[in-house]
């Protein structure tokens, strides 16, 4: 399906044709996508908010365009409540510096699960040493799940945040995103979802959730790089700190005083990734136009036949066996360490990404140093698969 939309499907590594098995790392880019960035720099190339001349008006249009469609896309009730970051990792930060920073003190609690990304733990280690507030983690199960009722369990009215992954990029698990909302504003607590990876597989619906804030990265996607979107409802924003002081954040500026723009500028301080945002509006209508639902359960069939046929691999052992995931195939060998299993098959042309995954806290959960992770976009094949377990086959041929 698509594959032709991909340019670069259309190569050989290593003598092999490319079979792409690292979305969840970065998603390739449909031709759609590269267009529209190629478009901002070959035509539309101007600043945007600042000047009335034609290509700024044109860029200043398409910018704002791609903002409305991402609204559309999360469900949320104005584009005042969408803000454009360099990534998840940035909106996170943000959340944590402007909101989390002001609002926290000490006794405070900021709730998140075992199984978040290094940029969903970080960002609240700092903001809880800055505030003298306490990171509380819920421990994962033997499934790699984070189960409702353990989440419960940590919830009191000493939670200020709860902040969890919609899925998990290391182990694909699903969680109950309107579960976990509705646990954490029964204590008073606000919620944040991490959906790097829950946006290219899952629809999003930030309204059905209530969520307070949702994060989310273009790359993933189908998008281009450093374009993110911190979504937030829109008395949470209004009440933030400046984020970034500079400009298009301002409304005027003297020395002896300051007054901020409404919202969303006031959250985007300086000239912003335009080609990037633009980039990303093509890459939500490219999507959009396959049908989220329709996607999602086409690549539920890829990842039953994927899981089955790893399991029939005698030495493998997948982690991460949830209930509900998306499709990413975590696995460990028996016979071989992932970085030999990364190398191995890449010289098969098949590419997988190998390592923590930056949640290293997952790896010491399972007692592993790392895993071998392929994980599926919409472009996959059965026989995608099929060529990673061939090229398993000749890692248990040389280590086994
Ligand atoms: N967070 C990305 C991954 O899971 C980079 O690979």
């Amino acid at each position: 399906m698509s594959r032709a939309d991909f340019p670069a499907l259309d190569q050989q590594v290593h003598g092999e044709p490319l079979v792409y098995l690292d979305s969840a790392a970065t998603a390739l880019k449909p031709q759609v996508v590269i267009d529209a960035v190629t478009n901002v720099y070959a035509r539309d190339c101007a600043n945007i908010h600042r000047a009335v001349h034609t290509l700024s008006q044109r860029a200043t249009k398409a910018f704002e365009v791609s903002r409305e469609k991402t609204r559309a896309f999360l469900n949320a009730g104005s584009t005042q409540e969408i803000v454009f970051t360099s990534g998840t990792t940035e909106a996170i930060n943000l959340v944590a510096q402007a909101w989390a920073r002001p609002n926290l003190r000490e006794g405070d609690r900021v709730l998140i699960s075992g199984l978040e990304h290094h940029s969903n733990i970080v960002p609240w280690q700092i903001v809880c040493r800055q505030t003298g507030a306490e990171l509380v983690v819920v421990p994962v199960t033997d499934d790699g799940e984070v189960p409702l009722e353990d989440i419960e369990a940590k919830l009191d009215e000493r939670v200020k945040l709860v902040a969890m992954n919609h899925v998990s990029n290391a182990l694909g698990t699903v969680q109950d995103a309107a579960g976990v909302a509705k646990l954490a504003h029964a204590v008073g607590a606000k919620v944040l979802f991490d959906g790097a990876q829950a946006a290219p597989h899952i629809p999003v619906d930030v309204a059905a959730i209530d969520a307070d804030f949702y994060a989310f990265s273009g790359h993933k996607l189908y998008g281009p790089t450093g374009v993110g979107v911190l979504y937030g409802k829109k008395a949470l924003l209004e009440a933030a700190e400046p984020y970034q002081g500079g400009g298009d954040m301002i409304r005027s500026v003297t020395f002896a005083k300051t007054t901020y723009a409404d919202l969303p500028a006031y959250l985007e301080a300086g000239t912003p990734n335009i080609a990037g945002v633009i980039g990303l509006g093509a890459a939500i209508d490219y999507v959009e136009a396959k049908g989220r639902a329709a996607l999602h359960e086409r690549e539920q069939e890829l990842l039953r036949y994927g899981t089955e046929a790893l399991a029939s691999i005698p030495g493998v052992r997948l982690i991460g066996t949830a209930k509900h995931k998306v499709g990413v195939l975590s696995f460990v060998m028996d016979c071989a360490h992932p970085h030999d299993i990364g190398t191995i098959v890449d010289a098969k042309g098949v590419a997988i990404r190998t390592g923590h995954h930056c949640a290293q806290p997952v790896m010491e959960r399972f007692q592993i140093p790392a895993t071998a992770r392929a994980s599926l976009g919409l472009y996959n094949t059965p026989e995608d698969l099929d060529a990673l377990v061939r090229a398993l086959g000749e890692v248990r041929r040389m280590f086994g």
